[in-house]
């Protein structure tokens, strides 16, 4: 049987599949900082502060949650940037089937739509995906920042990559 990838807006049904896909990366990878596993409390309060100028969305294939993608605010607490930062999370069993393509390029086509002038990601340098896919896209690197973060016993580096919309 065929399947279907779908590109939609995230909902509040979808809080605990983006919460379930990001925490496997918490665990396991380098790719995110954050050691402790975000509560569903939290997620939802994430969510719910994004709105229509930050959105987030799910990929789905025939109605399950696979992969989701964000634009956030590059510094919270100041209006003044027309920069965000992008979050691309696909679920562990489904890497490397062209998902985080599609959902990259829908984040670039809305931020363009929303009127932003540029987005960052901030990348662990080791992370070749990731950087791969950012790149494919035309995302810069505009800083190396070195052994800023410890996880998993070691010292990881963060590649800054920024795309002029
Ligand atoms: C990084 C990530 C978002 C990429 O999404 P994906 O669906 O796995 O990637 P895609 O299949 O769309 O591939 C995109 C490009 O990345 C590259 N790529 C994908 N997997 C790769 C791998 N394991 N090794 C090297 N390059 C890889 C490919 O070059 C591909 O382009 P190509 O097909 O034209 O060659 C996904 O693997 C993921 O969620 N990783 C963990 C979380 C993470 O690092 N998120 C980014 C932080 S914001």
């Amino acid at each position: 049987m065929s399947k279907y990838l779908d590109i939609r807006p995230a909902k509040t049904p979808d809080i605990n599949a983006i919460n379930d896909i990001y925490n496997h990366y918490v665990i396991n990878s380098i790719c995110t900082f954050q050691t402790e596993p975000e509560t569903v409390e939290s997620r939802t309060a994430w969510f719910e502060a994004h709105g229509e100028r930050y959105p987030v969305f799910v990929a789905e294939i025939d109605g399950e949650v696979v992969g989701w993608a964000s634009l956030s605010k590059y510094h919270p607490g100041s209006s003044a940037w027309h920069t965000v930062e992008d979050s691309v999370y696909i679920r562990h069993d489904m890497t490397g089937k062209g998902i985080g393509k599609v959902l990259l390029m829908n984040l670039i086509l809305e931020a363009r739509c929303l009127g932003y002038h540029s987005i960052m990601a901030g990348i662990a340098s080791d992370q070749i995906a990731s950087l791969k896919l950012h790149e494919d896209f035309g995302f810069m690197e505009a800083g190396h920042l070195r052994e800023i973060g410890y996880k998993l016993d070691r010292w990881i580096d963060v590649k800054l990559l920024q795309l002029l919309l």
